[in-house]
């Protein structure tokens, strides 16, 4: 079967070194296939030993346990990669956590774990990584944020609030860290199939009829979020900083209209 992927060269990201948190699993797995497929050398961290262990096997990369709320923890996920590969050029912030829950009833601890793993863990991994990011002279801190702050949206009041923050820490790092040779860009995913995040957020039902609301007609594809963060990690993307990809098919757009109707 054909995937986005197809269209890059094989050795596109040959000498790249990429740590990939929430690699173990969904869209953060699917981004270190794809890099590891194009050449890159890859470790994959979050907490869970067992499943990075067997998403390491699978996809051609070493796996570290971390838990991205423990600095220590991230300090050595990237001593691992350096006594390993000599460099590292490239972070993926994708570690996340979510649940549905009403603004009204969500307690204090459930808002900050999630803003402590998303934004917080974001920070932590890129505090681990800015001095072997700032020596290799060509690094990419790529943040994996969503389109759920662009409007409302309820029973998200606390991922919406950690992935608007990833996105300021985006904008922030690409200013604050150009002259040291680092770029800082963000993919937005909308609505990707086959993911925890799908299964959590639009369970059942829901999911179908979440369809409807895309303009592109469909939920998107891991491949197709891959394609966007190896393009980001590309020569072809090397002007590009502080920005954040929109990859939804539209769905973040669109609004139900009067006109016409
Ligand atoms: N609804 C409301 N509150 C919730 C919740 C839910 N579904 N799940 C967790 N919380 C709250 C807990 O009640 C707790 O708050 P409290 O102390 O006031 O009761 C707080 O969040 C911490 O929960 P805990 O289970 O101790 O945290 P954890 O670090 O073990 O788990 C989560 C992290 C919360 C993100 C958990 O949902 C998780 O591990 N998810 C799996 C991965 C995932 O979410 N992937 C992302 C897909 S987009």
């Amino acid at each position: 079967m054909s995937s986005p992927l197809d269209v890059f060269r094989d050795d596109l990201l040959a000498g790249h070194v990429a740590l990939v948190t929430g690699g173990g699993t969904g869209i953060c797995r699917g981004i270190a296939a794809a890099y590891a497929r194009l050449g890159a050398k890859v470790c994959i961290v979050s907490r869970k030993l067992d499943v990075l262990e067997q998403t390491a096997k699978e996809i051609g990369a070493i796996a570290v346990a971390a838990d991205v709320r423990k600095p220590d923890d991230l300090v050595v996920a990237v001593k691992t990669v350096l006594d390993r590969f000599g460099k590292l050029t490239t972070l993926v912030n994708g570690a996340a956590g979510n649940f549905l829950a009403p603004a009204a009833a969500l307690s204090p601890n459930g808002f900050k774990t999630v803003i402590d793993i998303d934004l917080l863990g974001t920070f932590n991994a890129t505090k681990a990584c800015a001095e072997a990011l700032m020596a290799s002279k060509d690094g990419l801190v790529l943040n994996i944020s969503a389109t759920l702050h662009y409007h409302g949206t309820p029973l998200q009041i606390h991922a919406s609030a950690a992935k608007a923050g990833v996105d300021a820490v985006t904008k922030n790092l690409a200013v604050e860290w150009g002259r040291f040779g680092i770029r800082a860009c963000g993919i937005a995913p909308g609505p990707i199939g086959d993911t925890e995040g799908m299964k959590r957020l639009a369970p059942g039902d829901a999911t179908e009829k979440a369809k409807q609301f895309i303009p592109a007609g469909r939920f998107g594809t891991i491949d197709e979020i891959a394609a966007a963060a190896v393009y980001l990690r590309s020569p072809a993307a090397a002007y590009i900083t502080g920005h954040v990809l929109v990859v939804d098919g539209g769905h973040c757009i669109a609004t139900p209209s009067v006109v016409g109707t």
